[in-house]
């Protein structure tokens, strides 16, 4: 059941995705994180912040929407707090950064690297630029300048990106992985790579709920991410173009998140090209489900004559 996603190498293809599951082992208190693959932190900012205002998590139909608003300590106080208890962590630990222009995406990324025992850090690239107001993960050349720019400072870890699913005029999501893994065609890291070690595919999907007799949007900040069952379909295909387009021949893994929540929805993911899978809405229903889905996916290996599940990576007849 181990994976290697550029070198960071899992025990098994499950990953509690960034936001999801505290900041590094909260959830150790009710499931053992033994058991699954690595734990991907919330995203980490340069400087504290409160995030939006309440309601900023809620039901939506077969999902949920959120508009957390990347609220966090801040970068100083992460390494301060949480630093020194990484290395007891009993699976890979992926340190998400996050940020509004280069210089700040550079800082957090250099001090996640500096963390003793972080295995990756992954860039969350669905934040909007402080100057022009795109998000960086929806305009391949603003992409390619900040993957460059962290490929320098990133130099212990393996470099991640989780793409954003949202994209816009010609640009689709192929463009944007390849900007991701090209980078400035500048070498770094102990892969040598010139942009990411591996891809997470995708961020939250651009939603919003209104509650008709008030006439208000259910989000204090109006508008959000939505995630869970309603997403998944639509990232299993995001998953399967990039594989197929972008990722397989540059040697560089995919790590497929949206709406599993189920072995099932995890083995589809893998079947369109994921070497991991993200679990987030998922925990919020029942934090322990990652454990019936890496049992449900041993079982299926099994079922499918494969030695490995590495060897259904792709693996879908079409
Ligand atoms: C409450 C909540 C908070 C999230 N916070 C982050 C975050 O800090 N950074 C990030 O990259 N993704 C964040 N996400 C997105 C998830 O990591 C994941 O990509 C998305 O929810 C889709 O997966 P899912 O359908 O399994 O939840 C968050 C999602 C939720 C529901």
């Amino acid at each position: 059941m181990s994976v290697d996603l550029g070198g960071v190498v899992l025990r098994n293809p499950v990953v509690l995705s960034a936001g999801t599951a505290g900041y590094l082992d909260e959830m150790s208190e009710v499931l053992d994180l033994a058991r699954v693959g690595g734990v991907v932190t919330k995203s980490i900012t340069r400087m504290p912040r409160e995030g939006n205002a309440t309601w900023r998590v809620l039901p939506a139909g077969v999902g949920m929407l959120n508009a957390v608003g990347l609220a966090n300590v801040g970068v100083e106080a992460f390494v301060e707090r949480m630093g020194p208890r990484v290395t007891g962590v009993p699976c890979a630990v992926i340190g998400s950064a996050a940020g509004f222009s280069v210089e700040e995406y550079v800082v957090v990324a250099a001090s996640l690297d500096a963390v003793e025992g972080v295995k990756a850090v992954e860039l969350n690239v669905s934040c909007p630029n402080v100057h022009g107001g795109v998000e960086f993960g929806s305009d391949p050349g603003l992409l390619r300048e900040l993957v460059g720019a962290v490929r320098g400072v990133v130099k212990y870890s393996r470099l991640f990106v989780k793409l954003s699913p949202v994209v816009s005029g010609r640009v689709g999501i192929s463009e944007l992985a390849r900007a991701a893994v090209e980078g400035c065609g500048v070498s770094g890291g102990p892969n040598g790579r010139p942009g990411a070690d591996a891809l997470c595919v995708a961020n939250t999907i651009p939603a919003m709920a209104i509650d008709v007799r008030t006439r208000r949007p259910l989000l204090a900040n109006v508008t959000g991410g939505l995630s869970g069952p309603a997403v998944h379909a639509a990232a299993v295909k995001l998953v399967y173009d990039v594989h197929r387009r972008v990722a397989r021949e540059a040697g560089v893994p995919v790590i497929g998140v949206g709406g599993v929540m189920r072995w099932e929805d995890a083995a589809e993911m893998i079947l369109a090209g994921a070497t991991a899978v993200g679990m987030g809405t998922a925990l919020f229903a029942d934090p322990r489900s990652p454990i019936g889905v890496v049992r449900g996916l041993e079982r299926w290996v099994r079922s499918q004559g494969a030695s490995s599940v590495r060897e259904l990576v792709g693996a879908v007849v079409v």
